[in-house]
């Protein structure tokens, strides 16, 4: 196979992925869509990430923020259901405490292409102390899509 002969064959593969990809992200808008009042506002983001963006626990400030990892590990965060809320409530009322002292027993992560909606500050109720996984070197790198209601 000479090498025109490889790029065509390598092209509609690509496109397939990328139409596949933009399919998905459609969708995940969509979704947010149905949670967004008249007044609400929606952002999307998908970023090529090659360190760690957010490496503290921390709450969004946002209603409502959907977080999908494409490639590499996923978002870390504190499952509410398993979370006592008397150390949420001491975190979330004292931003001076150092959220690395939080629990590793209470870590949950995320795999690639799971879907992940977390209630913000802003949500009305209690958001999801979360922070992004520790990206080890260079050839560690995260696809991640942000889909975020205001
Ligand atoms: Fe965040």
């Amino acid at each position: 196979m000479d090498s025109y002969n490889q790029a065509t064959a390598i092209i509609p593969m690509s496109l397939q992925i990328f139409d596949g990809l933009v399919d998905d992200v459609v969708n995940m808008v969509e979704m947010m869509k149905s949670l967004k009042s008249d007044k609400d506002k929606l952002s999307c983001r998908l970023c090529h990430v090659f360190d760690t963006k957010c490496p503290k626990w921390h709450y969004d400030n946002v209603k409502y923020r959907l977080i999908k990892t494409y490639r590499g590990v996923g978002t870390e965060y504190m499952d509410p259901n398993n979370f006592p809320l008397t150390i949420a409530n001491i975190l979330l009322r004292n931003s001076h405490i150092d959220f690395r002292v939080v629990p590793e027993k209470f870590v949950q992560r995320a795999n690639s292409g799971d879907i992940l909606i977390f209630r913000g500050l802003q949500g009305g109720g209690f958001p999801v102390l979360h922070r992004s996984p520790t990206i080890r070197g260079i050839s560690e790198d995260r696809i991640v899509l942000s889909v975020s209601l205001y």
